[in-house]
């Protein structure tokens, strides 16, 4: 049996009910681009919401991690994995978390005891060591030298602020050595698998720690990794989750994995996050931005190692790998059969985009690379041929070169800079690729996030936009469809603003300041790091590259044309800009 199975099985024994994966994308929570630990779509109910499902919960979530994107390729980091947990909303404590966790391990994945190994919280000036779980773990069989205490590492937040708490790991020893006595947390042969975290506190901006309303356990367990230990290999790619995408690639490139590891675990990784991002409600796209800038990286870097393994770019090899992914997982997340056709058109599309260029631009690149890329380089790059800066980054280390960052942000910013000043009208037509038409509908999306706010619900939040010369197109997390009252009022809320004829501000700030001062946005955008923040009046204030009119009174007259849902929870509305 599988083994996300399994462990679902054994906790819902136990009293559990089973919640779905959340979407990659989070519902409503601006400062991570994906959810990166099965806890993150649990953050309300740990801080206190009754969560549908009751007190206790298990499931297996989709998890995204980019920060190490640029590591993929050795024989463990995934881009995307699976987080088995199970959770306690003020239900059970320690005792039973840790009781189940040794059950689970040893008696159905069969995992000897001598084998393991587990970490306790020792203790700091504000929160006392975890004697609790330090002697659950020594009453269920745990030898007293296998019990680390530590610090740091045994206090688990996600991020800086939020619901946090002392955890204790378990370890796995990972090689044919003989065990040693004492467990040393440092010593690599023990791997963790799996991380159980007492989560009784809340942490504030200010570092004050105070005790949540009730005592949680949030545990995780990374699935990749555990099913390489239970299949007894080192390399995560030859275990069961991959093998066979690993033979697709072979069998279309016809060259064996060894001896070719690196790129083929690039491409079976970066396939398989992008089908997952492609297929997630939030129909996320490529792009220069956000999630989608991730996305449009993961593709062609694929495209880049493929081309690489000398396979034909042209031919349909993207899809044959996507449709072996979409085939192994559709069983346990349904939207991946649902929007089978979605996922193999973005692979096309984007792969048709950027094969257009990457040729002329790797070209482009031989030419230039006897020496450090600058940033005029790097961005000529990007610009022209479409290589993310990180993909610029990669050919160059290949060659033992650097790459100007700083130089390629400030050319970026630059260019941005004309686009802008392109649209207020004096470059007409010229540099930047946003009319002053489009300029308009930017802004007008600003007022109408703002507007939705008041007049259906303050919990309406942005989702996607798209606009072309014609009309705006706005996505935002909404539960029902608008109702004709609301969508006068939210009509009619605009045009009072564009007739009010008030000052878009800007001003320039660290990104996370930014976030600090309130500051709206739908993603982090990838750059740059100092952020440009639009306000207009005292009602809207976003995160935002531009560009935007000078004042409201441009806008002309604003006008509903459609309101329809877009995905599920999510709406969309598209509006034009009217002359007066
Ligand atoms: N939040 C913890 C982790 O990510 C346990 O789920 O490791």
């Amino acid at each position: 049996m599988n083994l996300k199975d399994l462990f679902i099985d054994f906790f819902v024994s136990k009293g559990h009910k089973q919640i779905p994966s959340a979407p990659v994308v989070p519902e409503n929570d601006p400062s991570v681009l994906f959810n990166t630990a099965g806890m993150q779509p649990l953050i309300p109910y740990l801080m206190g919401e009754p969560h549908p499902y009751g007190t206790r919960l298990c499931d297996y979530q989709k998890c995204i991690r980019t920060n190490d994107l640029d590591n993929i390729g050795d024989s463990y980091h995934h881009t995307f994995f699976e987080m088995l947990g199970n959770w306690s909303l003020g239900d059970y404590f320690k005792e039973e978390a840790i009781e189940w966790s040794f059950e689970f391990l040893t008696k159905v994945l069969n995992i000897p005891v001598e084998k393991l190994a587990v970490t306790v919280y020792e203790g700091s000036d504000k929160i006392p060591f975890d004697q609790v779980s330090h002697d659950k773990w020594l009453s269920l069989g745990i030898d007293e030298k296998k019990i680390a205490r530590t610090k740091d590492d045994n206090f688990w937040i996600a991020g800086e602020t939020g619901p946090c708490g002392p955890d204790s790991e378990m370890f796995y020893f990972r090689s044919d050595d003989e065990i040693p006595e004492v467990f040393d947390p440092e010593d690599e042969r023990w791997v963790e698998i799996w991380n159980d975290v007492f989560m009784q506190y809340y942490k504030d901006e200010n570092g004050n720690i105070t005790e949540l309303p009730k005592k949680n356990v949030d545990t995780g367990m990374g699935l990749e990794r555990t099913v390489a230990i239970l299949e007894g290999v080192d390399d995560n790619y030859t275990s069961s989750v991959w093998k066979d995408v690993i033979e697709v690639i072979e069998n279309i490139s016809k060259l064996p994995y060894k001896g070719n590891e690196k790129s083929m675990r690039i491409i079976a990784d970066h396939i398989r996050t992008s089908v997952f991002i492609s297929a997630d409600y939030s129909g996320i796209k490529p792009s220069n931005v956000g999630q989608g800038y991730i996305l449009r990286r993961l593709i062609r870097r694929a495209i880049r190692h493929a081309k690489k393994l000398g396979i034909d770019i042209d031919s349909n090899w993207e899809s044959l790998i996507a449709e072996k992914i979409i085939e192994k997982y559709s069983k346990y997340y349904k939207e991946l059969e649902d929007n089978k056709a979605i996922v193999l058109d973005v692979l096309k599309n984007e792969k048709i985009r950027f094969n257009r260029t990457i040729e002329k631009g790797l070209k482009e690149f031989e030419k230039v690379a006897n020496k450090d890329i600058d940033g005029i380089t790097a961005f000529h790059l990007f610009d022209t041929y479409g290589f993310p800066i990180e993909l610029t980054e990669e050919l160059a280390s290949e060659k033992g070169l650097k790459v100007d960052i700083e130089g390629f942000n400030t050319k970026f910013k630059e260019h941005q800079e004309l686009s802008r000043t392109a649209s207020q009208g004096q470059f007409k037509g010229g540099l930047g690729g946003h009319s002053e038409k489009e300029t308009m509908y930017h802004t007008a999306t600003h007022l109408l996030n703002a507007a939705l706010k008041k007049t259906v619900s303050k919990d309406v939040h942005q989702k996607g936009s798209n606009i072309t010369e014609e009309r705006m197109r706005f996505d935002f997390s909404c539960d029902h469809k608008l109702t004709d009252e609301e969508k006068q009022s939210t009509e009619d809320l605009v045009n009072k603003w564009i007739n009010e004829g008030i000052d878009v501000t800007q001003e320039e700030m660290k990104k996370e300041d930014a976030i600090k001062s309130g500051a709206e946005c739908m993603f982090i955008e990838k750059y740059p790091d100092i952020v440009t923040v639009y306000s207009i009046g005292d009602f809207s204030k976003e995160l935002c590259g531009g560009p935007h009119v000078k004042n409201t009174k441009e806008l002309g007259h604003f006008k509903i044309v459609k309101e329809e849902a877009s995905s599920a929870g999510v709406r969309r509305i598209k509006a034009i800009l009217e002359d007066k």
